[in-house]
């Protein structure tokens, strides 16, 4: 799928080999989201516009080249993906941050929305849209669709672990949506928890195990 970037580095695979470990505890695996995180925001940034711009140096003068346009939006889907947001204000501090509730529907299965915050202008920002885990999709498709609705019409959506079920689901119902993943596993099961996983990624953030 041309959409979806498997950002391959030896420091992301010894992370996830930590994070998909059970004896991992609720710190260091908080702390592995936000590392990992931050290593995904480093790729998918890779090609951001930039503009040139003079400054001085103590030296002399130069032309230098700085990200173009407005800040930058982080939009964690609650609760899961507030754990992405810490390790990506490391290397990108002048963002703006967003936030979208959603849960499903235990009879209908269908995404409900509840809360939603976003900054002005978003039409006019590139939006990182974060979630750790992208199993079925629903949710990530539901979480596009607020943001679109909107406004926002440049969406790159970061997570920690994906499957081909959630990557064809999202990128069938936004192909335009760039998708970057640490890793993407071998399917989800029957309760669509994502094999071989690291188990429900909100939980294990907050020690609600
Ligand atoms: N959400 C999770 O936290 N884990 C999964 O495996 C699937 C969805």
């Amino acid at each position: 799928m041309s959409n979806l970037y498997i950002v391959e580095h030896s420091l992301i695979k010894h992370k996830l080999a930590y994070i998909r470990d059970k004896k991992t505890t609720n710190k260091d695996f908080r702390e592995l989201i936000a590392e990992i995180a931050l290593l995904l925001v480093y790729e998918a940034t890779r090609k951001l516009p930039v503009v040139k711009k003079t400054i001085e140096t103590p030296i002399t003068e130069t032309e230098v080249e700085i990200i173009e346009g407005r800040k930058p939006v982080i939009v964690p889907i609650l609760r899961a993906g507030l754990g992405m947001v810490e390790g990506i204000l490391k290397v990108m501090p002048m963002a703006k941050i967003g936030h979208i509730g959603i849960y499903r529907d235990k009879e209908t299965f269908e995404a409900v929305e509840y809360y939603c915050k976003m900054p002005d202008y978003l039409n006019e920002r590139q939006v990182f849209l974060v979630d750790p885990m992208l199993a079925s999709g629903v949710s990530v498709k539901a979480a596009v669709d607020i943001l679109k609705k909107n406004g926002a019409n440049n969406i790159k959506y970061l997570c920690i672990l994906s499957c081909p079920e959630g990557v064809k689901f999202l990128s069938d119902a936004h192909p335009d949506v760039d998708i970057y993943t640490a890793c993407l596993d071998e399917r989800l099961n029957e309760k669509k928890y994502i094999i071989p996983g690291l188990g429900d990624a909100g939980d294990r953030i907050f020690g609600t195990i």
